[in-house]
């Protein structure tokens, strides 16, 4: 450390330019001292039937031009694997609280076509269904996460597709599910009960859904040994009455309540903000809101604190990401963006975050998996390119089951105006593989950043791993240049560790 620390005095001589524009960043890391897990569904993505989310950008069908593997893209559903893809949630969001699950059993020429009336007024073929979706999971290697209607379903909807999907028994509904090709029951790791009940899904008070969740949750049953876990649908953004309400007033058959909530540069959902060819102020601006994650978070912790001390809730923080203005030349209902390094960026900030409260936030699912919003992959008809948040999630994913390492950290701010959010923010755990991870992520775009690296309990010198990187804060993947951004590795004595401005690094400690 002292080295280091006379290393800088000596740069403040030679270019107090240089030394002026570098964040300092203390981190004091107990490589003996454990936290809780974190829990491989905090890296869960989110799949609605919206845009071209799920047709084009999961489903083509067996008879496409486009390669794929009974009827999924093939080079998505590789490029999911890569990443270890652990959860997948679906139908939606707004649309699951318009899905009608036995539209999309049986064979798929007799299933109806419908309209998507929340997502652009579009044809759905309802190609994509119960089925579907399962072998999609199965063939990523992922967990199911079904959202069902509450909105304009009944408790008798729900409580038969739950039987429809999980049952053993001869009874007509298993043996339904058995003639249309599946034998085995499916498992479904979670099942959320309505999405955003005070809004698309009823615009209901707190109190009303409670009571309605307390009667849905009732009738769904299942094979013992098979029930997923139960997720009642929470509040969003500052507020935190549904948690308290939630909580306060549903006692059993609930594993976890929702929390939405979205990066909008602007804040102002009728100009959110460009997703490429932004300014600085912008890139703060998304900054700082990303980064409410943590106080939000931490206020619906500190509600489920008080009303279930026993820590039996988890907070599931089912849609997060950046939310942009559509571009001028798509269709506004598809919520199709482009995603840069900015997105990288604000991913790595949320996992920063959720690790820091994983005890309580055990699943999330970014919003969403492709061609919505803050996507993994984009697709243009056979072509894909992988984004920058892409690159984040594979980054990150020694992070899945790793147990969390306790460690100080104090940093310079990324400063403008009177707002500051931190400039650098980390993450530190032992994977799966016994292995000692430090992420870093630095949120400013114009000054690199010293890590003074302080390890106590274990004997490490190297950090090596990847960044992701680049000289201009909308850095992108496009259709015509699909690699101008992507990890390379990185390597650096730890008392020499310096991390550029808008970066992302994962590195081993050895
Ligand atoms: O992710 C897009 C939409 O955002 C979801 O359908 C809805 O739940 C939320 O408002």
């Amino acid at each position: 450390m002292k080295l280091k620390a006379l290393a800088a005095i000596g740069l403040l001589c030679a270019g107090a330019q240089l030394s002026a524009k570098t964040l300092n960043v203390d981190i004091d890391i107990h490589a003996d001292q454990t936290g809780p897990v974190i829990n491989k569904d905090v890296y869960g993505q989110f799949a609605e039937h919206l845009g071209r989310g799920i047709y084009e950008g999961v489903w083509v069908g067996e008879d496409s031009a486009i390669p794929n593997t009974r009827g999924f893209r093939t080079d998505v559903l590789e490029a999911l694997r890569a990443i270890k893809v652990p959860l997948v949630r679906w139908p939606g969001g707004c649309f699951a609280d318009e899905y009608h699950w036995r539209e999309g059993i049986g064979p798929r020429e007799d299933r109806p076509t419908k309209v998507n009336t929340h997502w652009g007024g579009v044809e759905e073929p309802n190609s994509f269904g119960t089925h579907e979706f399962f072998e999609f999971v199965e063939l990523l290697g992922a967990d199911a996460y079904v959202n069902g209607n509450l909105g304009s379903g009944t408790v008798k909807e729900m409580a038969e597709w739950v039987e429809y999907m999980t049952g053993d028994k001869g009874s007509t509904l298993a043996n339904e599910r058995r003639a249309n090709g599946r034998e085995e029951p499916f498992d479904i790791a979670y099942f959320g009960i309505g999405n955003e009940a005070w809004g698309c899904g009823g615009n209901m008070r707190p109190e009303y859904y409670a009571d309605l969740y307390r009667q849905y949750a009732t009738f769904l049953k299942t094979p013992q040994g098979k029930r997923p876990k139960f997720v009642a649908s929470g509040g969003h953004t500052e507020d935190t009455s549904w948690t308290d309400v939630l909580s306060k007033n549903i006692d059993s058959n609930i594993d976890g309540i929702s929390y939405h909530f979205y990066t909008l540069p602007n804040s102002d959902w009728d100009e959110k903000g460009r997703a490429i060819k932004f300014s600085e102020q912008e890139w703060f601006k998304t900054m700082e809101r990303t980064y409410r994650m943590e106080k939000y978070i931490r206020a619906n912790v500190a509600k489920l604190d008080e009303n279930d001390p026993e820590g039996n809730i988890g907070l599931y923080v089912d849609e997060w990401g950046t939310w942009y203005d559509p571009e001028p030349e798509r269709d506004p209902g598809f919520l199709y963006q482009q995603n840069t390094l900015r997105d990288a960026v604000v991913a790595a900030v949320n996992f920063n975050i959720f690790h820091q409260h994983a005890e309580r936030v055990t699943m999330t699912n970014i919003a969403q998996m492709v061609n919505v919003l803050q996507a993994m992959i984009l697709t243009d008809k056979e072509k894909m390119v992988l984004t920058p948040t892409y690159y984040t999630y594979g980054m990150y994913k020694v992070f899945q089951d790793a147990t969390s390492i306790k460690f100080n950290l104090k940093t310079d701010k990324y400063k403008r105006g009177d707002k500051t959010v931190p400039g650098v923010t980390a993450s530190v755990a032992r994977g799966t593989d016994g292995k000692l991870y430090l992420a870093l992520v630095n949120l400013d775009p114009s000054n690199s950043a010293d890590i003074d690296l302080d390890v106590a309990g274990a004997n490490v010198t190297r950090a090596v791993g990847q960044i992701l990187t680049a000289d201009a804060m909308d850095t992108r993947n496009t259709f015509d240049a699909p690699e101008t951004i992507a990890p390379t590795a990185f390597e650096s004595d730890l008392d020499d560790l310096t991390i550029p401005a808008k970066s992302v690094v994962v590195v081993e400690l050895k």
